[in-house]
């Protein structure tokens, strides 16, 4: 066998290829599957070496231990603002200045969108990463070493070991992983971010790094220094070597020649915007020539050779003219408010979540007020703030009917939402079939709005199941359905049988039960027989499930009606045993494991890993399904609990002869 720690550095190597190919150049060359079998290949080998374990190795990036608070750090030269240009005039102004300045010599620009986020600097010691530090005043920031490790777009390692250098961008949140974000925090109860930039800068300064890494951040570097100084004489030049030490970089980068080539780019962005995958509030325009950098110098707060060519808010002023209740999967009852229609970057805006009663009341917001709109990273727009109270003007409270269906509504104590509770309310099936057809669920296309409400409203489906059971000449005794789109539909509804479990799972619309923890539950129990007839106990041991989301599954499967809904699914033919892509076979297959006391040598977190691995599944308590109990120092309680049952025990070394196959 070979040296572990050569095989060790391969793995890393291999990996650290395939971060920079999926997260820096966005060109995967292996599936997500495939990735994660060679990283747990590499989590199992440093588990087995852990003196081999390195800071900047690929594993690293799931975040490390919980910290107190951030340590301050000064910044080895301060990170500046940008003086704005808010039109073509102070473009132009601009560019005049830098002319008069630069005495009429030659020179050009490098324009690079402006992403709305937050400046971050990174320090790397002999190619490897060292230290990151947020903008903070400018002068002095805050370490946030931990949480820059779990960006998958920031190199751990460099391509060539440069002695010591600093790059210095953006970083900034997706909006789709903006929007995956807020609508967890949404299914959870917990406030939304405002913008993409807020959950950005709210996900960097998490005091637990292991949360960081589920946020999805992304870094684009701008600048390259070598003792706080441009390390080369060419701005353009220093992007393309970062590009070439492994950092992301805009590719939409460009230089420009003239001023007017700068103003077309800065107006074909502002069209083009919405496209882009993240947000941006502008462009921002740098001289190229490090050395005319320095002849043009700064001004107190800003570079003279460089400008942010800003973009209008995306804001307009309206009325609010009434305010209406709509009702979601989960009855939660949404205030939302209609408005005078107004133009608000280029889109003509009449509605505006208001999202409950607390966000009304922190607005102090009537029927009647003037407010202010935008449009950010979330599709639906928001309103903002008052802007000036409406005579008349009248208050509003969410009803304690349901306006749908007149049924009762409940505010559960420590809820922000209101409830409608009636299972059979037309609006909650609506949105629960939405829900049930949407991409990432059962994913039938056809299935949108217009064809919910006419099945639900003439009363041919009452439940998701009755979907399995449509016909053709259902479908054709629908408005607006012609045979080819009928067809289509019942195509894709077929074909919808074919979801794995995990999915089958989030289609049920379990309150807490996403894409990820029906992922998990599916991983642990393997049928939804299994789901459904599990304790409290039992589904806590399923990774990251907690007491909440158990409660929820446990009362889900506790109503008959549920129960017969998914039954009906089952004979429908629908997948409900699950097909596991974690390594099945291994000597552990199907045994379940506690491990209890400090071991010699392994971790808790390194032992599960192994069990794991090794196809066991590892349990918090001890009970006659245990299969071993792992005993460390200390064991206490535990190691009692087995004895008592009789429950054989196991040291970190029987641990270890048991994880490799004879
Ligand atoms: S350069 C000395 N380049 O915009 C120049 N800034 O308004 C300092 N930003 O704090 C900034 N993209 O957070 C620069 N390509 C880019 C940028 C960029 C976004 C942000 C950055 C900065 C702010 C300045």
């Amino acid at each position: 066998m070979k040296d572990p720690a050569v095989q060790i550095e391969q793995l890393s190597e291999e990996l650290r290829h395939h971060e920079h190919q999926y997260y820096v150049l966005d060109a995967p060359e292996i599936t997500d599957g495939e990735y994660d079998a060679l990283l747990r290949r590499l989590q199992s080998l440093e588990a087995q070496h852990p003196e081999l374990l390195t800071p900047d190795s690929p594993t690293q990036r799931v975040g490390g231990k919980p910290r107190e608070g951030f340590v301050k750090v000064q910044h080895s030269s301060p990170l500046l603002s940008l003086d704005n240009a808010l039109n073509e005039a102070e473009l132009r102004d601009f560019d005049r200045r830098v002319h008069d300045l630069l005495g009429g010599a030659e020179y050009r620009y490098v324009t690079e969108l402006k992403l709305d986020g937050l400046s971050m600097a990174a320090h790397y010691r002999d190619g490897k990463f060292t230290q990151a530090i947020t903008r903070g005043d400018g002068t002095v920031g805050e370490d946030v070493t931990e949480n820059a490790r779990t960006i998958r777009s920031l190199p751990l390692r460099l391509k060539s070991p440069f002695p010591s250098l600093e790059v210095r961008g953006e970083t900034v949140m997706s909006r789709r992983a903006f929007e995956r974000l807020n609508a967890e925090r949404d299914e959870k109860g917990l406030s939304r971010f405002a913008n993409p930039r807020n959950a950005a800068a709210g996900s960097l300064r998490l005091l637990e790094p292991r949360l960081t890494a589920e946020r999805r951040l992304e870094y684009y570097t701008y600048f390259l220094l070598t003792e706080g100084r441009p390390a080369f004489d060419s701005h353009w030049r220093s992007l393309e070597e970062l590009r070439h030490l492994g950092f992301k970089v805009n590719p939409h980068n460009k230089v420009c020649r003239t001023i007017d080539e700068v103003f077309d780019l800065c107006n074909t962005w502002e069209a083009k915007r919405e496209e882009l995958p993240y947000e941006i509030d502008g462009v921002v325009v740098k001289i190229d020539s490090v050395e005319q950098q320095r002849q043009l110098g700064f001004t107190a707060k800003a570079p003279r050779w460089a400008i942010a060519y800003k973009y209008p808010a995306r804001q307009a002023t309206t009325t609010v003219e009434a305010i209406e209740v709509q009702v979601g999967r989960t009855g939660a009852l949404t205030p939302v408010a209609r408005l005078k229609p107004v133009e608000v970057g280029g889109v003509t805006v009449s509605r505006a979540t208001l999202h409950n009663e607390d966000e009304i009341d922190r607005l102090g917001l009537q029927i009647g007020d003037e407010v202010v709109v935008e449009r950010s990273g979330d599709v639906i727009p928001k309103v903002v703030r008052v802007s000036a109270q409406g005579s008349p003007r009248t208050p509003f409270r969410l009803p304690s009917i349901c306006p749908v269906c007149k049924g009762k509504v409940v505010r559960e104590a420590g809820e922000s939402a209101r409830r409608c509770i009636n299972a059979n309310c037309p609006a909650r099936l609506k949105e629960s079939l939405l829900h049930f057809a949407s991409r990432g669920v059962m994913n039938i296309d056809g299935m949108g709005e217009a064809l919910v409400d006419q099945l639900v409203d003439r009363d041919i489906v009452r439940n998701v199941a009755d979907l399995y059971d449509l016909t053709l000449d259902n479908l054709l005794s629908l408005e607006r359905m012609g045979v080819k789109s009928a067809g289509n539909v019942i195509r894709n509804i077929d074909r919808s049988r074919a979801n794995p479990l995990p999915r089958v799972i989030t289609s049920l619309g379990i309150r807490f039960v996403g894409e990820r923890t029906a992922i998990f539950l599916a991983e642990a129990f393997g049928s939804m027989d299994a789901i459904a007839r599990a304790s409290l106990e039992d589904l806590q041991l399923a990774e990251e499930v907690g007491p909440k989301v158990a409660e929820a599954v446990v009362q889900f499967f506790s109503e008959p009606t549920n129960l017969e809904l998914a039954a009906r699914l089952y004979k429908a033919g629908l997948q409900f045993t699950y097909v596991s892509t974690r390594p099945s076979g291994g000597p552990l297959r199907g045994k379940t494991l506690v491990i209890t006391g400090t071991l010699p040598t392994l971790s808790r977190e390194e032992a599960r890993q192994l069990i794991e691995l090794a196809g066991g599944k590892v349990s918090g308590a001890v009970s006659k399904k245990t299969s071993f109990v792992v005993a460390g120092e200390d064991a206490g309680s535990k190691l009692a609990k087995a004895r008592e049952l009789g429950i054989p025990t196991l040291t970190e070394d029987e641990l270890r002869a048991l994880l490799t196959p004879a």
